[in-house]
């Protein structure tokens, strides 16, 4: 098929209140825009040309798939002088489909059957029909219910008002044709603009036929104006992408507290509770358990792992059959091997921690090395960091650390080694044996504590 496709992206959505360039509003953690790029992009060998004015350096750096002819409309002159802007690139033997940057739930289901009516040498035009139609533009039909033009609300009498069949502005025409009526368009309206949907009435007074598409859902047509939209658009995306997770054999134990801000790879039996959180991209294995309110971005979870309540986990591998927080971050470059435990309040960064180790409590692991099978007690803090530099702890396998320890970097704890309780570890310990440092106990004996002067 030779299909170019328009996607008009110049307007500011004044409506946002926002300096963001209305297309880069973020759905599911990426823009509007880039929902629109994807989706035309299911249409192989297709010309994508992207209309950008408002912002459109900016819409052009973050936007910028391959292949994409990006237009520049300075003025927003309407919707017809937006796809005037690109038909000189556009080949006479081409359909043309036109779609929109702010509206990002279109199917490629729904563009198909509109490309398919163009292919014929006919226009067609993506309809619906709503219970209030206010603000969009009314499709008028003939006697024979044949679709006879478009009419702006701004421009529409009271008659034509009560009509609920609207235009969503998807089209798709013969390029030849468009081209031509784009050409033609006036601008002799309420608004002084060059509508796009003006092309209609030409067509049908050429003996174009105009033939109507429904989509499947709505919400396929629904552009973004306010924030209010786009949080009901989010709303829906998540719903689509929570629906396909459970059909994949995912229990979510309430999807409509799910959000998913890019791509999440499950095994089976993986059971997320309410309020998580995935960015970026995700992959949890067999039997994974998420708990409420966890953030997960870019890591990946072994088989089996527990991740209770109110965990923070970013650029991350977590080993098979871990158990990680309540109330644990594992930051950055952080790989934890099987069976390790971590607990509540401990913070892990650029560390590995070596398979069966536990850091049950309150600790500050980082840029650390952890063997195997290590307990490292309450309060331990790695001291990495000097004030200008980044020291590594090194600790070997089979080594207990005491509570309210604190391993001055750079140091190497080895293989068998314990610490005391309370130490300061200023120098590496040697393996097998107890080390320690300590201030001697003393007792003061007859000390009397003050009392409050009268
Ligand atoms: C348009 C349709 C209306 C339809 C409605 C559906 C026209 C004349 N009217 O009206 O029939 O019911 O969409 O939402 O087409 N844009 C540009 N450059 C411009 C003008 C607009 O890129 O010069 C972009 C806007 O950024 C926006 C889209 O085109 O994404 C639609 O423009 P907008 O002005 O919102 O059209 P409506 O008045 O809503
Ligand atoms: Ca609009």
């Amino acid at each position: 098929m030779n299909l170019s496709i328009a996607i008009l992206a110049a307007g500011q959505g004044t409506r946002m209140h926002s300096d963001l360039p209305k297309v880069l509003h973020p759905l599911g953690g990426r823009p509007l825009l880039s929902h629109v790029i994807d989706t035309a992009h299911a249409f192989d060998g297709a010309d994508l040309h992207v209309i950008a004015g408002y912002g459109a350096a900016r819409v052009q750096s973050q936007c910028d798939a391959s292949g994409i002819h990006w237009v520049e409309q300075t003025e927003q002159l309407g919707t017809g002088h937006a796809v005037r802007q690109v038909m000189p690139a556009v080949p006479d033997d081409h359909t043309m489909l036109v779609m929109y940057g702010d509206v990002p739930l279109i199917t490629a289901g729904t563009l198909a059957a509109l490309t398919a009516i163009a292919e014929t040498g006919h226009v067609g035009l993506l309809t619906a029909v709503l219970a209030d139609a206010t603000g969009y533009g009314r499709v008028l039909r003939d006697v024979d219910n044949h679709i006879s033009g478009v009419i702006e609300h701004q421009d529409a009498s009271d008659e034509q008002l009560a009509i609920k069949e609207i235009n969503t502005g998807f089209l798709a025409a013969p390029a030849d044709k468009l081209r031509r009526w784009v050409d033609a368009l006036a601008n002799h309206n309420v608004q002084s603009e060059y509508y796009l949907t003006d092309v209609i009435s030409m067509a049908v007074s050429e003996g174009v036929a105009v033939k109507s598409v429904m989509p499947a859902d709505n919400h396929e047509i629904m552009g973004v104006n306010t924030r209010a939209q786009l949080a009901e658009l989010e709303r829906c995306f998540q719903w689509r992408q929570a629906a396909q997770l459970m059909d994949a054999g995912v229990t979510l134990m309430d999807p409509a507290r799910f959000d998913l801000r890019g791509s999440l790879k499950t095994g089976q039996d993986v059971v997320i509770d309410v309020n998580a959180i995935f960015e970026g991209d995700v992959t949890l294995g067999n039997g994974v358990q998420i708990g409420a309110n966890a953030v997960v971005r870019d890591s990946v979870i072994g088989d089996d792992v527990v991740v209770l309540t109110n965990c923070v986990i970013e650029h991350a591998e977590i080993g098979a059959r871990s158990h990680i927080g309540p109330f644990a971050r594992i930051r950055p470059e952080s790989r934890l091997a099987v069976e390790t435990h971590i607990g509540n309040f401990v913070e892990i960064k650029k560390s590995d921690i070596g398979a069966r180790s536990k850091i049950n409590h309150l600790s500050y692991v980082g840029d650390t090395t952890v063997g195997e099978r290590v307990n490292i007690g309450a309060g331990t803090i790695t001291c990495n960091y000097d004030g200008a530099n980044k020291h590594r702890t090194i600790i070997g396998d089979d080594v207990f650390i005491g509570s309210d320890t604190q391993l001055i970097a750079p140091v190497k704890v080895a293989d068998g080694a314990t610490i005391g309780a309370g130490s300061t570890i200023t120098r590496d310990a040697p393996a097998n044996e107890l080390t320690l440092s300590r201030a001697p106990q003393k007792t003061r004996s007859g000390w009397k504590r003050p009392v409050k002067k009268k």
